[in-house]
């Protein structure tokens, strides 16, 4: 019995993924970050390995391990991120799912910060390099397709829709990241897809789906794309 072969539809792509959360240091011992669990980055770097890509993914600390077959690079901060996203260039697509943090310490303190009766320090903080809006704005090296993700609590649809123009990508997935969704770190997420039409927005709601299942229908929606 021979096992009949994958279609590969990725096959000879090469793919980069952002993923997790990032960990900005306030000093050696703390940090800031946010919920995201990795799980969406992770299924999706898996997916698109299964498709045949030769895949890359760029996490934030996550309590995942490696997808089978993926190139995986490990980092802690966005300034890090982006550096190692640099580095994976050129890629044919480029898929942001990391929710980077927008600000960092700019006061890190060297030291582990004590309590004083001068009372709480002031933290300052500044923001970080926008990854994605760094990568779809290069001249030269510009992935073909290059898809983000909007995490959104009110105004989905519109906020996802300024969020495509703003950041120069071609694609977004926006979701309700609302803590009644439970999607920051739940297993199922619920997706509507927007996509550039020349001049116009396209917008495609997804049904509520688990976070593998969002992964195989990107994946199958970019395997459409490159076909053409
Ligand atoms: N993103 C990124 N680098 C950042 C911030 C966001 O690459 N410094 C990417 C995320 O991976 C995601 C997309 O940009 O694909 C949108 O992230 P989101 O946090 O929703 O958007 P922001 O532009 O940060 O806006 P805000 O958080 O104010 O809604
Ligand atoms: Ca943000």
């Amino acid at each position: 019995f021979v096992r009949p072969a994958q279609p590969r539809p990725l096959a000879g792509k090469r793919v980069l993924v952002t993923a997790g959360p990032t960990h900005e240091p306030i000093d050696p011992v703390r940090y800031i970050a946010n919920r995201s669990s990795g799980k969406q980055g992770f299924a999706i770097a898996a997916a698109a390995q299964t498709a045949g890509a030769d895949v890359t993914l760029i996490s934030g600390p996550v309590d995942l391990d490696d997808p089978k077959g993926v190139t995986v690079r490990r980092v802690e901060s966005a300034r890090e991120m982006l550096h190692r996203v640099e580095a994976a260039l050129p890629v044919d697509i480029a898929i942001f799912a990391a929710a980077v943090a927008d600000w960092r310490v700019a006061n890190e303190g060297e030291q582990k910060l004590k309590k004083t009766s001068a009372g709480m320090p002031p933290l300052q903080l500044v923001e970080n390099p926008d990854i994605l809006a760094t990568i779809a704005k290069l001249a030269d090296k510009r992935p073909p397709l290059v898809i983000g993700f909007a995490a959104e609590t009110e105004h989905l649809i519109d906020n996802a829709k300024a969020k495509l123009a703003r950041k120069g990508c071609d694609w977004i997935l926006a979701n309700d990241v609302s803590p009644a969704t439970g999607v920051m770190g739940g297993d199922r997420n619920t997706i509507h897809l927007l996509t550039r039409e020349g001049a116009e927005i396209n917008v495609d709601s997804w049904p509520v789906m688990t976070k593998e299942q969002v992964a195989a229908a990107l994946v199958a929606r970019i395997a459409k794309t490159a076909e053409k």
